[in-house]
């Protein structure tokens, strides 16, 4: 699709690379309203602040009756809370679960009537190379990420004959504060992350592998799984 006449509502907008994905849509002539649970601290000149809490169904339904202009849809706000899935908090599971995934289907389903009566467009899904690769320490949220392919793959069905194309984004580290105790090495820039989305949308592309972590994980995913121990 074509970002110059897009109106985007980008989720978690007011830091990280929701920040930068609103900044790049403003700069490429989108209309964008950079959602945040708390508005007050979206700071992108050229946004237009909009309420919206990915685990709160109401704010998501009044969200998408205000930006009832919308054509393009960035579920990008996510959480990652460490936890384990035997030993960690099932609290936390489940709110790593709420967020990362039943926040994008919520967002989603509110979302696909808007833009499909404006004609059509996209909605662009942040997952991760985690949603391939689900190493024990970060085992919570990496099924939330999987989950979120899932809902990528089976929406993309769903949504192509109300003309909507469903895009995910897959990467590892970037410098962001949920990978804040990451070394720097092992981050690439949101930023450029950002670019490579934004591309990709207009592209039409369903899948956009932004770093080289991602693209050596999903490559790897038809080898043989680790043995069980013992
Ligand atoms: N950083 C990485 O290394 C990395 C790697 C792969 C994928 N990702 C994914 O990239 C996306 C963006 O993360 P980030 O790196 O930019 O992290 P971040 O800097 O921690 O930002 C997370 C954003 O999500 C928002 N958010 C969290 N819970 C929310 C909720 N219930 N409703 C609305 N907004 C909520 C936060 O808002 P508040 O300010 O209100 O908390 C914040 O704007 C996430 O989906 C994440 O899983 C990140």
């Amino acid at each position: 699709m074509e970002l110059k006449n897009a109106v985007a509502v980008v989720t978690g907008a007011n830091r990280g690379l929701g920040r930068h994905l609103a900044a790049q849509l403003v700069e490429r002539g989108a209309k964008v309203y950079a959602a945040a649970r708390r508005p007050e601290t979206v700071d992108v000149p050229g946004t237009v602040p909009l309420r919206l809490d990915v685990t709160d169904e109401a704010s998501i339904r009044e969200a998408a009756r205000i930006a009832s202009d919308a054509t393009l849809l960035i579920n990008n706000a996510g959480i990652s809370t460490g936890a384990t899935l035997i030993g960690g908090d099932t609290d936390e599971v489940r709110r790593e679960m709420e967020t990362n995934f039943y926040g994008p289907l919520a967002a989603t389903r509110a979302f696909a009537p808007v833009i499909e009566g404006n004609g059509g467009g996209a909605v662009l899904n942040v997952l991760s190379a985690l949603s391939w690769f689900h190493p024990a320490a970060l085992g919570s949220y990496a099924a939330s990420k999987a989950a979120a392919w899932a809902l990528s793959g089976a929406t993309r069905d769903e949504l192509a004959p109300r003309g909507i194309a469903v895009s995910a984004l897959h990467v590892g580290y970037m410098d962001t504060d949920m990978a804040a105790g990451v070394p720097a090495d092992q981050k690439v820039a949101a930023a450029d992350v950002a670019a490579q989305a934004l591309y990709g949308i207009e592209k039409g592309l369903p899948e956009i592998l932004a770093d080289e972590t991602s693209r050596y994980v999903k490559e790897s995913l038809s080898a043989a799984p680790r043995p069980n121990a013992g």
